[in-house]
């Protein structure tokens, strides 16, 4: 590389996310790159000029290890929808210009099917005018629902977290003895897809049995068998745990969380902010059984738990970053990295890079026959194919007993 690289973050944070802005980092530098720009809140920011030069922020080795262990968008984030080429050319002639005025030879965006969408535009734009600057994508969600890769860097940090959480609930749960009995809901992220709900199975082990029901937005949700089936455990068993997922949905499509006090937020893709699932089935299950119930939303904890990162995680995301770097480097432009897995037992996955029309705007869901007959619990498979991707730990710097982070530009600028 001879000119200067830019990257952006879009879409929800991870854990890992800033393992793999190190990465782009590292290789554009060991690449020959001159200046490595971070935009600030992704695209958005950089309509407006916002970014930083990267070296400003990663100075030492420390540096390094702390951002890979920082959790959340190092450099901001945003949920930017850009307008179809035809309907506004004047925002891709601004930001081309930006690009030229930073002297970028490839461009790097970090993030899930929405922020893919900015990539195949992007380059499609570069294409019809004959831009030489390359577009690649690094992925990147928790909900691991990208199409044409195995999994998502992110993925396997909140799987640990909530396979981890969930273990924990269970034991609470049964400590103490309610006159009719506990039910616990615990609602999971990842919109319609239940690839993390379904990560609550990995607390199955010899020391526990695991949650006593798993919902999954892919089989539609039914709240009569639902209601029988706690009716009929409540007899058997003090305490109940059940993992919902955000999106589950009636036959008819409306939201469980629709039921309830659910948010009516959509963001910029159309998406409804899918939030109070757990507390509309908690009251729901109290009014039929006068049992005690408690709803537990793990929300934003789940994504940013970088304490319970896993160590297979981190490496990759780290590994996706460069080989973004290198795909651009070597003239990809319109693709994102993937990473194909060779074997599970050695784990062993490797990267490479496919179109990104084929993935921009696309959900890959939790396969139906990873689910069981009754729809309420994951299959054996299920629990093989995220195992993998929990293994080893990445141990936080302490400091005063609390994992330290890398501080932010924004918070550097608010100092
Ligand atoms: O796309 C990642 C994700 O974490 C989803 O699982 C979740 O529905 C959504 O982001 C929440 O987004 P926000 O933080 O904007 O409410």
């Amino acid at each position: 590389m001879k000119r200067n690289v830019i990257v952006g973050q879009s879409g929800g944070p991870t854990s890992a996310i800033n393992a793999s802005l190190a990465g782009v980092y590292r290789t554009a530098k060991d690449r020959g790159a001159q200046n490595v720009y971070g935009m600030l809140h992704g695209v958005q920011g950089l309509l407006t000029e916002s970014y930083i030069d990267l070296s400003d922020h990663i100075k030492t080795k420390l540096d390094a290890e702390l951002l890979k262990r920082t959790p959340a968008a190092f450099l901001g984030s945003c949920r930017f929808k850009l307008p179809e080429i035809h309907e506004d050319m004047e925002v891709y002639k601004k930001i081309f210009g930006i690009l030229d005025k930073l002297d970028i030879e490839a461009f790097i965006y970090i993030g899930g099917n929405d922020s893919m969408d900015t990539i195949k535009k992007l380059s499609d734009y570069a294409i019809i005018t004959g831009h030489p600057c390359k577009f690649v994508g690094c992925p990147k969600t928790i909900d691991n629902d990208l199409a044409m890769t195995d999994h998502t860097p992110g993925f396997g940090s909140a799987a640990k977290y909530i396979g981890t959480s969930m273990k924990e609930i269970i034991r609470d749960g049964f400590c103490l003895d309610y006159e009719h009995g506990l039910v616990t809901i615990v609602e999971v992220m990842g919109r319609d897809a239940g690839w993390l709900t379904g990560s609550s199975a990995l607390s199955v082990g010899e020391d526990c049995a695991g949650p006593d029901m798993i919902y999954l937005p892919e089989v539609p949700f039914d709240l009569d068998k639902f209601k029988k089936k706690v009716g009929r455990l409540l007899k058997e068993k003090t305490s109940i745990v059940v993992a919902v997922s955000e999106g589950i949905k009636a036959k008819d499509g409306t939201y469980i969380c629709e039921f309830g006090n659910s948010i009516d937020f959509v963001d910029a893709f159309g998406h409804k902010q899918l939030s109070g699932t757990a507390s509309y089935l908690a009251s729901f299950i109290a009014g039929e059984f006068g049992c005690k119930t408690r709803s537990i939303e793990l929300s934003t904890l789940q994504r940013s738990a970088s304490h319970l990162a896993s160590r297979v995680d981190i490496l990759e995301a780290t590994q996706v970053g460069g080989a973004a770097v290198m795909a651009a480097d070597e003239g990809d432009s319109g693709k994102m990295v993937v990473l194909e897995r060779i074997s599970d037992d050695p784990y062993q996955c490797g990267t490479s890079v496919k179109d990104v029309h084929k993935i921009a705007n696309n959900e890959k869901l939790v396969p139906r026959d990873w689910v069981n007959k009754e729809g309420d619990y994951v299959t054996q498979e299920f629990i093989d194919y995220v195992t993998p991707l929990i293994q080893g730990d990445v141990s936080p710097i302490m400091v005063d007993g609390i994992p330290r982070h890398l501080l932010t530009p924004k918070e550097l600028s608010h100092r």
